[in-house]
Formats: structure tokens, C-alpha cells, sequence
């Protein structure tokens, strides 16, 4: 078995013949293999413990494959848990245990009983792929185009908002993970730097504005303002806050962001020397948007504007009538309101209520390169990652997120040449089927 395979919990041998099958989250068995006297380490994953990690270690060497001890290495009293995070949720693992539990609990909570957090990664796998065999397949490429302009992959980094709390470089760090990755940061108006910061520290890479609209419209303009004249190339207008949703793992770690880390980009468009706190900001925000100020804000604005929270094809209908150039169809990694559809669920009526009219973005529970394909067949231009780039921000910094996006991209490249595609354009719903059992929606 090579390095780093996923393997069923039944191919995985308990240690002793009268150790239990399994050992529940983060505990680990050693296994000696007969035939290749290597080491597996296996884990169960907490969330899916139909699943667990394995990996090979030599008994005396815990460097990895390419001969360094890895940043990333867990370990278990003085022997190494797993070498290297494999897939998003090992990148979870390693994030989990470097944060604080409130932090964690900030970043990986959604609302209320977290019925749609849950559903988000789980609806990806209410569909099937349909692979198409004996087609050359000798060149993959995942290159695709989003609203005009190439990125390395259809796989963008979402918005998110205090990315200093998972490390000290924060969004900047995020950014030029992207970069190197060669894809879009969308850096949210909570962010903890200023898009003129972004762009000045990381100047390589391509960024979109996540734009929170405020009663005063001076203070959205002026926000807006500052991300195109530092080049961000779109504004997403997130319309599915405020309010901000009932996060109960908040309420129970007592969780407040921390005195120190402030809005600036709200502080600089408010014209103020203090800093802006996030309660501040909230109070500020418009409840009263609506589909006019969208087609105003759009009307004047030099980029394209998309507009970020759509679950339904009547908005959908309505964001393209009032100018938007994309949607975003998000539920906003579950954090809002609790029970609305998984995003994968809401994808396909999105995409047909557009009809090519306006480009169609996703996120939401995205994890593996196939959920990708998933969302491509279904019609999405592109999907957005939240938590996996912000795991591996949290892991090691700038480089755990660009590996985390590269891992992605890696896995989408794989699942596009198993399904018999050159290319994310080739991808189409006849790529895609409800999988058997699954009732919410056919094609
Ligand atoms: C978010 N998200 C978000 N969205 C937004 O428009 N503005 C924001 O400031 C934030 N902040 C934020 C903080 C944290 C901690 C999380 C986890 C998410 C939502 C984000 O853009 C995206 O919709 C989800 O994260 C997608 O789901 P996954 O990929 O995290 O499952």
C-alpha cells in the first residue's frame, strides 16, 4: 500500500488481536506489516470513522519520503503520528491541536444545532460521478476561466474573516498561498489587514473584495473604493449577513475576538483612529439591503460585482434581472442560518435559473478534488474553499495553505482524468448522477 493511502477501517488490523476496532478520535495503533516491515500508523477520523488515515513509517526515521522532518508531523509521545497531512481533513487534525478552543471553535462552528455545516460536506456525496473510459487522457490540464481570467484551477479561496487569529501573517500569508497556487484570494471586509496591505505584501497574486454594505453608503464606497484602486479585480457582495448567525460553540467557550485585532479596512473607511470592533462594525451594516442597492452598487462600480449567499433560483432569477455578473451559491460554511440547504443541494436550480447569464460560483463543505468535479458537472463555474485554506493557514502558515490548495487542485486533476476528461470544461451533468437513495434533486 504506498504512502498516505485511505483505506476502508476494515483493512486496518488492530495492533492486538484484543484491542477494540476503534479506538475512537486521536488515538493510534502500530501495526507491523508481514510483507513490507514497515510501520503503518492508522487513525480514525473523528468526523467519519468509516474512514481512517495510514500512513508508512520506518521505525527509526521520521523523516519523510523526501529525507525532512515535515512542519506538518504530528506525533504520539516520542513517535510520529502521521507523516504528512494527506487529504483536508488530516490539515483539520494538525489546525485543531495548534489552536486555541475557542479559535478553533470560531472557525470550525456553524449555527444553532449545525444541521446545514453538517449537510454542506455530506451533500457532495449525495451525487455520483459518471466516469467515461478509453479517452486519451495523456494531458489534463485545470486551468479555467472565471469571469473572463484564467486561474490554475477553478478552486478559489473563499472569505473569511480574522485570519490572524490562525496565524500571525494572516490574510497576507493566505494571499500569497494563493498566489503561488495560482488562484483568487477573496479577502473578506473582516479581514485583519487592509486591501491596500494585501496588495502591497503580496503583490504577485490575484484578489476579489468581499463587501459587507453599510448604512452609510459613503463608508461602502469608500470600502470598495480602496480594493479597486489596490487592484482587487471583483467585489462579492455578501448578502446572507447581517445579522450574524447563532454560533453556539461561541456561546459556550465564551469566545470574543480579541482586543488588538480590529477591521481595519472599516476603521480606515470610517475615517477613525480607534480600533473597530466586529460588534461595532455589525451595528453598522445595512439589514435593509436590497436588490435595487445591489443593481446601483453594480451600476457603479468598475469591476465585476457578484453577489455572494444565493440558495435559491428565485434570487438567482432576481441577482441577474439587478446586474450581478456572478453568484456565489453559499450558505456561508453554515454559520448563518441553520437548515437552509447544503450548497450542493441549491447548485443545480441556481444553475438552471442562470442559463449562462452570469457566472456561477460554490461553496461549502468542498474537501476533496472529486467534490470539485461534482460541482463543475453540476454547472458551476468555479468552487471557493473556506475552512481548508484556513486548516492550513492555521497548520504552517503561508505554505500549509498553498498546500492545501495544491492538494486540491492534485486530487481535481485526478478525478478529471478518471472521468475521461482533458479539462474542468469538459465536465457536464452527464458526468454527474443523484446517487442511488438520494431524493432532494434529479438530473
Ligand atoms: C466565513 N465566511 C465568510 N463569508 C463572508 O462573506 N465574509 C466573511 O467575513 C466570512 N467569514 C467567515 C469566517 C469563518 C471563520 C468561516 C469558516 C467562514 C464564509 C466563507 O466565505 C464561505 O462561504 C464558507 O467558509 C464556505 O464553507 P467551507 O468551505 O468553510 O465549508
Amino acid at each position: 500500500m504506498p504512502y498516505g493511502v485511505h483505506a476502508p477501517m476494515d483493512s486496518v488490523q488492530p495492533a492486538r488481536p484484543d484491542a477494540p476496532r476503534d479506538p475512537g478520535p486521536r488515538q493510534t495503533r502500530l501495526q507491523k506489516l508481514p510483507r513490507r516491515h514497515d510501520t503503518v500508523l492508522a487513525r480514525s477520523d473523528a468526523r467519519n470513522p468509516q474512514v481512517c488515515c495510514v500512513g508508512f513509517v520506518s521505525d527509526t526515521d521520521i523523516k519523510t519520503p523526501r529525507g525532512r522532518v515535515s512542519p506538518l508531523s504530528g506525533r504520539l509521545g516520542s513517535r510520529p503520528v502521521i507523516d504528512e497531512p494527506i487529504n483536508i481533513a488530516d490539515f483539520e487534525r494538525v489546525a485543531a491541536e495548534k489552536l486555541e478552543a475557542g479559535v478553533l471553535g470560531y472557525f470550525a462552528g456553524g449555527a444553532c444545532d449545525e444541521v446545514t455545516l453538517r449537510d454542506n460536506v455530506e451533500g457532495w456525496q449525495r451525487w455520483r460521478l459518471r466516469p467515461r473510459m478509453l479517452v486519451d487522457v495523456s494531458a489534463v490540464e485545470t486551468s479555467a476561466q472565471v469571469l473572463g481570467a484564467e486561474v490554475s484551477m477553478p478552486i478559489l479561496v473563499a472569505p473569511v474573516a480574522y485570519q490572524r487569529l490562525a496565524d500571525s501573517e494572516g490574510e497576507v500569508g493566505m494571499a500569497r498561498a494563493a498566489a503561488a497556487a495560482g488562484t483568487v484570494m477573496c479577502l473578506s471586509t473582516l479581514a485583519t489587514a487592509r486591501p491596500s496591505e494585501v496588495a502591497a505584501e503580496a503583490p504577485a497574486g490575484r484578489r476579489w473584495f468581499q463587501l459587507y454594505c453599510f448604512n452609510d453608503k459613503a463608508v461602502t464606497r469608500a470600502l470598495m473604493d480602496e480594493a479597486i484602486e489596490s487592484g482587487f479585480e471583483a467585489i462579492v457582495v455578501t448578502v446572507d449577513a447581517p445579522p450574524g448567525g447563532r454560533r453556539e460553540r461561541d456561546l459556550r467557550t465564551g469566545f470574543k475576538i480579541p482586543e488588538g485585532l480590529g477591521v481595519p479596512s472599516v476603521q480606515a473607511a470610517l475615517g477613525v483612529d480607534r480600533e473597530v470592533t466586529i460588534e461595532e462594525t455589525f451595528s453598522l451594516m445595512d439589514p435593509a439591503l436590497s436588490w435595487s442597492d445591489i443593481e446601483d452598487l453594480a451600476s457603479d462600480c468598475s469591476v465585476p460585482v457578484l453577489v455572494k449567499g444565493v440558495l435559491t433560483a428565485e434570487d438567482a432569477v432576481l441577482a441577474v434581472e439587478h446586474a450581478a455578473a456572478g453568484i456565489v451559491v453559499s450558505n456561508h460554511g453554515g454559520r448563518q442560518l441553520d437548515c437552509v440547504l447544503a450548497s450542493a443541494d441549491a447548485l443545480p436550480e441556481v444553475v438552471d435559473a442562470v442559463e449562462g447569464r452570469a457566472a456561477v460560483l460554490v461553496d461549502g463543505g468542498v474537501r476533496h478534488g472529486t467534490d470539485v468535479a461534482i460541482a463543475l458537472a453540476l454547472g458551476a463555474d468555479a468552487v471557493l474553499v473556506g475552512r481548508p485554506a484556513l486548516w492550513g493557514l492555521a497548520a504552517a502558515g503561508e505554505e500549509g495553505a498553498r498546500r492545501v490548495l495544491e492538494l486540491l487542485r492534485d486530487e481535481l486533476e485526478l478525478a478529471l482524468a478518471l472521468c475521461g476528461c482533458t479539462s474542468p470544461a469538459e465536465l457536464s451533468r452527464a458526468h454527474v448522477q443523484r446517487a442511488p437513495g438520494a431524493s432532494v434533486y434529479s438530473v
